[in-house]
């Protein structure tokens, strides 16, 4: 009789080709491994050759980076997603995705279970297994790495026994998560907040140190909201991203040093690499600054801080989520134009704006010969402007008397 199916999440790693073998043995199922790339530049086919080495009855690969980019970078753009103020949620935004073709593949194959190697200490493990409930209740999930207890160690002992090849050599001292979006770095020294981050911890960005000189200016042209070309030259928009991910990361941009607010309570202390999105976001907040208007740009970060709440809670499969992109979407019809940010030692400064829909009227704002502003009636708004304060403050020296 065939045994039953258990669709795993697979990144090609030490945890989960541990995982193929653990939970056939466990669960005495065949294991399918599926690696979605989401745009970490790695070798897919060698990862899925791993896979069935180690024991998957099928590996399989699904190319996912342009869907990452149209449906999680472009809405988090749009949202100047950042959480906390800082993350911009990178690896938030793709495990709904991951999880979401993990279980359309157990759909398809008609399996029983599904599975992720999220420990039981971070948001992934909520993320993924909120997803698969959300899209379809009636799998059944394993979390290896939550179940077996072991512990680094352990699971290299493990592996050792099964023939699964263990990394040697550059054996990274961190755990690291890598897509499109940005780099994460957990893990070893990074655990003590008290010191600063060793060097060798950052691996897409130069320290600002030791950054060029000499600035560098980045055009980014946007259509909605959405960035098309890069000083001048059109592109699509994951190779505009990892072009992006080059030059800050040359300019020492996108360094992040955090402490963050896990969903499961704890504090942690986080590093990220993110230079594209820390451009981007720069860029793309700039631009709304020239063609929103006032009440907008004000009522917008409201919204933006849910949103930014609800990707990382892996909320990502819910109605409040689509109706703030719908709203996102609707602000996004004007953020057409173009932004100049100039890149130097760290950091990414937009200096220079246009857009056919600004709304910044030379004639207005000049203080110059231009000035079409009548200044005269300045003073009858500020009489009525000024009337609430005029009246309490009168009240409250009346009463001190
Ligand atoms: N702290 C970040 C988050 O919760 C990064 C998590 C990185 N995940 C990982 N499996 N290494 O989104």
């Amino acid at each position: 009789m065939a045994k039953e199916l258990c669709v795993l999440a697979y990144s090609g790693g030490l945890d989960t080709s541990v995982a193929i073998r653990w939970i056939a043995e466990n669960y005495d199922v065949d294991v399918i491994a599926v690696a979605v790339d989401v745009g970490e530049e790695k070798d897919y086919e060698g990862i899925r050759k791993k896979g069935e080495q180690v024991g998957a009855v099928e590996a399989i690969v699904v190319d996912a980076v342009d869907e990452f980019y149209d449906d999680h970078i472009l809405p988090a753009l749009a949202a100047n997603l950042m959480y906390e103020g800082k993350y911009p949620a990178f690896t938030a935004l793709a495990r709904p995705l991951l999880a979401k073709h993990q279980v359309r593949i157990a759909q398809e194959k008609g399996a029983t279970y599904v599975a992720h190697g999220c420990t039981g200490k971070g948001n992934d493990q909520v993320r993924f297994e909120t997803t698969y409930q959300a899209l379809a209740p009636e799998l059944k999930c394993i979390a290896p790495a939550r179940e077996w207890g072991m512990s680094r160690e352990e699971a290299i002992d493990y592996a050792e026994k099964h023939d699964i090849p263990v990394p040697v050599g550059k054996d990274s001292p961190y755990s690291t998560d890598t897509n499109l979006w940005g780099r994460s770095i957990e893990c070893g020294l990074i655990e003590d907040p008290s010191v600063e981050a060793p060097e060798d911890a950052w691996e897409w960005t130069v320290s600002p140190l030791e950054a060029p000189e000499q600035p560098t200016y980045v055009k980014i042209a946007f259509e909605r909201g959405a960035p098309m070309a890069l000083d001048g030259k059109q592109m699509p928009g994951p190779q505009l991203v990892s072009t992006l991910n080059q030059i800050g990361g040359a300019n020492g941009v996108g360094r992040v040093n955090m402490m963050e607010n896990r969903l499961v309570g704890i504090k942690s202390r986080e590093l990220y690499e993110t230079p594209a999105a820390t451009i981007l976001l720069a860029a793309h907040k700039d631009l709304e600054s020239l063609v929103l208007d006032r009440e907008t740009m004000h009522f917008k970060p409201y919204l933006e801080m849910r949103y930014a709440e609800l990707v990382y809670y892996g909320l990502w499969f819910t109605p409040l989520r689509e109706a703030i992109d719908a709203f996102m979407a609707e602000t996004q019809k004007t953020v057409t134009g173009e932004v100049t940010v100039k890149l130097y030692k760290g950091t990414a400064e937009p200096v220079a704006r246009t857009s056919p829909y600004s709304l910044y009227d030379f004639g207005l704002a000049s203080y110059g010969e231009a000035d079409s502003f009548d200044a005269s009636k300045a003073e009858g708004f500020i009489d009525i402007w000024a009337l609430p304060a005029r009246v309490t403050n009168a009240v409250r020296r009346k009463m001190e008397q």
